[in-house]
């Protein structure tokens, strides 16, 4: 009785979300010593000797356990992805681009799709590579660019529409116009809805089995949606005359920053992955338990995993896989990670360590992943290997920093 009136007490003064914060660790003293999976070990504990052991067995074996252990499975279904371009401006941005918005089917019906807003340099030889990735609030967001469609799925939430323009810090888009990348999003909503409603809405039900009311086990949570989404896009990249499909960065900042290397891990044909911010089930190393946790993840966004990842909640050390093997699938395709300095929920250190040991399978390859072993200094940004990384200083958001590091580093890649 005593303990539950303590207990109310602490509530009414706002102290348990103290309490909870006491669980999570940032110092980095209490770090617990742990073992990494070796992604150039096979599970029979037989060791990769050449790229083709980690193209055609390595990387087919980690690829399956995040699948069925971490992101889930996404559901085997005949791709009926369609595209209709519903407008095009060939004066955008007061002539700088031209904006393209793109209806991108999921099935052959007419009924469910994406809008994919793009952003084309006006000033460009031939096919421009491209910068791609998911936005929080509406694509109408991006920009204050009045001719931007507010998509059917923004609309829905009436008063708490976000104004135009709103994540404009987010997304520089002259800068990119300049620099000559096309830019293309996706409001993450028009996919899955970023909320737990037992995967009702979004397009989870598509692909339902018959007598199927949600994904089993191992199927897909919301990530996996979401990534499916960026894949069903690059369909139409293919096909769009301007791009250069073979030059397209999927990019994404926290969620959406998980989203990419997921996205870039089951898709090959992202020539490069952009992680800003991503922390747990995302860049991060799981095992190190630093700043966001497996637990605390699973308690709060249990959505975005499959159900088999619930099984790992304060069991780091069970999981099959670490986060810096996600890093390696991208291998030998070039992927940037950035973290912000006061961002340690997200864990700095674990996504710089990440990208150190993906290194060696770049290694097999004859490549440098990331070619320094010491985190560097705060803003001081490494750019010269497959991996590139940098830890700015401030907080958890994308900023204009973040993306002048990521056309560097996609200049280097790309041109
Ligand atoms: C929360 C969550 C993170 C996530 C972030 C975001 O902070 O715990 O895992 O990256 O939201 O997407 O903004």
């Amino acid at each position: 009785m005593k303990i539950f009136f303590l207990f109310i007490v602490l509530s009414f003064f706002g102290a348990t979300s103290y309490i909870d914060a006491q669980e999570i660790n940032y110092d980095e003293s209490k770090v617990p010593n742990y073992t990494l999976p070796d992604p150039l070990v096979f599970e029979n504990g037989k060791n990769v000797l050449s790229k083709t052991d980690w193209i055609k067995k390595r990387r087919p074996e980690i690829l399956h356990l995040f699948e069925t252990q971490v992101y889930g499975k996404i559901p085997k279904h005949s791709k009926e992805t369609h595209f209709k371009v519903m407008n095009e401006d060939k004066q955008a941005l007061g002539g700088l681009a031209t904006r393209k918005e793109i209806a991108v089917y999921f099935t052959k019906s007419d009924n469910h799709y994406m809008t994919l807003l793009m952003y084309v340099p006006n000033k460009r030889n031939g096919k421009t590579p491209l910068f791609f990735g998911l936005n929080f609030k509406g694509n109408h967001a991006i920009h204050p660019d009045e001719k931007i469609t507010i998509s059917e799925e923004v609309l829905k939430l009436g008063k708490r529409v976000p104004k135009r323009g709103a994540a404009s810090s987010r997304w520089p888009v002259e800068m990119l116009m300049e620099k000559g990348y096309a830019l293309a999003t996706v409001y993450r909503g028009d996919i899955d809805p970023d909320f737990d409603d037992g995967f009702q809405n979004g397009v989870h039900p598509l692909f339902y089995k018959k007598g199927q009311t949600k994904p089993a086990s191992d199927e897909w949570g919301t990530i996996s949606a979401w990534a499916w989404g960026l894949s069903c896009a690059m369909d139409y990249f293919e096909t769009d005359k301007d791009i250069d499909a073979k030059k397209v960065a999927v990019l994404g900042h926290s969620r959406h920053g998980k989203t990419a290397l997921w996205a870039g891990a089951i898709d090959e044909r992202f020539a490069m992955a952009i992680s800003n911010d991503s922390g747990c089930g995302g860049a991060a190393l799981s095992r190190r338990k630093y700043g966001e946790t497996v637990a605390k993840i699973n308690s709060l966004f249990s959505h975005w995993f499959c159900e088999n990842f619930k099984q790992y909640s304060n069991k780091e050390e069970n999981l099959p896989i670490d986060q810096h093997q996600l890093i390696a699938l991208m291998a030998p395709r070039p992927v940037y990670i950035a973290s912000a300095i006061e961002d340690q929920w997200a864990d700095p250190k674990g996504e710089f360590l990440s990208g150190v040991h993906a290194t060696p399978v770049y290694g097999l390859f004859g490549l440098t992943g990331l070619p320094v072993k010491e985190m560097p200094k705060v803003d001081q940004p490494v750019l010269q290997g497959r991996i590139g990384y940098h830890v700015r200083s401030g907080n958890h958001d994308i900023k204009q920093y973040d993306w002048e590091q990521f056309v560097k580093f996609a200049d280097l890649h790309f041109k």
